[in-house]
């Protein structure tokens, strides 16, 4: 899937729900100037938590265990499937005592845009049918949401993306793309192409970043660019993320290399890392089919994912270029 047909999808698409792009999810071309709000040794970025209790409580013990300066940001989506108020309180609570950016399903709560749906702005790739039962999640999320009212403001008082700098290295956190809140460009789709990759490369330009975390499109890429930098998308927080795997991922930022790290990159004195989070898989699951049991439409879209991980292989989410040094994990 070219780029453009990317770009194109989120414009046709603009009347139709979930497949657009509203104008208030454009991020502007300011939003990486001036000085960073985040300067730490060690950077933790979780995007896609989706609920989950467990991934929370298990990325809060990693991170716990984190020495030296440091901060956790969670760019987005960290609500989705609690729908139960139990566990909409608890992700609420968790991502209140660290730093946080908005998501498009953080925006749907928070502000909903008359016909953006889930607002993820689906590329063609994705099916109908997934679009539709996503709009309809929204909506279940949605009613949990409404007796929530100081959550909800919280929510929408978020940023869309953050700047932060590590041992020198300027981070630019975004949780689409840096043009979009629910940009598909920072995808392992889009970065496949030369076309994904030259946008890339106008992007990390334009905003004078090194490294961009990123997260949304649900599947992680960790990819080097010319100029020692690098494009690290998490994929999700909450969901597995490669095949025949449980855990969920985050991306880890630090001038001090991890023993844990799935895969790195190194650029100069900073280590981008892929941290695995390993949940309780068997709680996670119950916690979910009680929200979403079988015939539901989250079940329907995501149990098989849950409970088997994607196709997708970690192989093919390690990306490196020529003048980044890898470093096999
Ligand atoms: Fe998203």
């Amino acid at each position: 899937m070219a780029v453009h047909s990317v770009t194109e999808a989120a414009a046709s698409g603009a009347s139709r729900p979930g497949r657009g792009c509203p104008l208030s999810y454009r991020t502007g071309r300011a939003a990486f100037d001036g000085p960073p709000s985040v300067q730490v040794d060690s950077l933790w970025v979780a995007g896609g938590l989706y609920g989950n209790v467990f991934a929370l409580e298990r990325l809060c013990t990693l991170f716990a265990a984190e020495r030296g300066s440091k901060a956790l940001v969670f760019n987005g989506d960290f609500h989705w499937f609690d729908i139960d108020p139990e566990d909409f309180a608890a992700i609420e609570r968790g991502v209140c005592a660290h730093a946080a950016t908005r998501g498009n399903v953080e925006a749907e709560l928070a502000c909903p845009e008359t016909g953006a749906g889930c607002g993820c702005a689906y590329p063609d790739w994705v099916g109908e049918d997934t679009v539709a039962r996503s709009n309809r999640m929204i909506e279940r999320l949605r009613a949990t949401a409404q007796g929530f009212p100081d959550a909800r403001r919280r929510l929408a008082a978020l940023p869309m993306t953050a700047l932060a700098a590590v041992g020198g290295a300027r981070v630019g956190i975004v949780h689409g793309d840096a043009d979009s809140l629910a940009g598909w460009g920072f995808s392992q789709e889009a970065l496949g192409s030369s076309e994904g990759v030259r946008a890339a490369e106008r992007a990390f330009d334009a905003a004078g970043v090194s490294v961009f975390a990123s997260s949304h499109s649900c599947l992680p890429v960790l990819q080097g660019f010319a100029g020692a930098r690098a494009l690290i998308n998490n994929g999700a927080a909450g969901m597995p993320n490669f095949a025949r795997s449980r855990h969920g991922l985050a991306t880890r930022i630090s001038v001090d290399p991890s023993p844990a790290a799935l895969y790195r990159m190194r650029l100069g004195a900073v280590h981008v890392e892929a941290i695995a989070i390993d949940f309780d898989a068997q709680g996670w699951m119950r916690r979910f089919l009680a929200q979403w049991p079988a015939g539901s439409d989250a079940y329907a879209s995501y149990f098989a994912r849950i409970s088997e991980g994607p196709s997708y292989r970690i192989e093919q989410a390690l990306r490196p270029t020529g003048d980044v040094a890898r470093v096999a994990a």
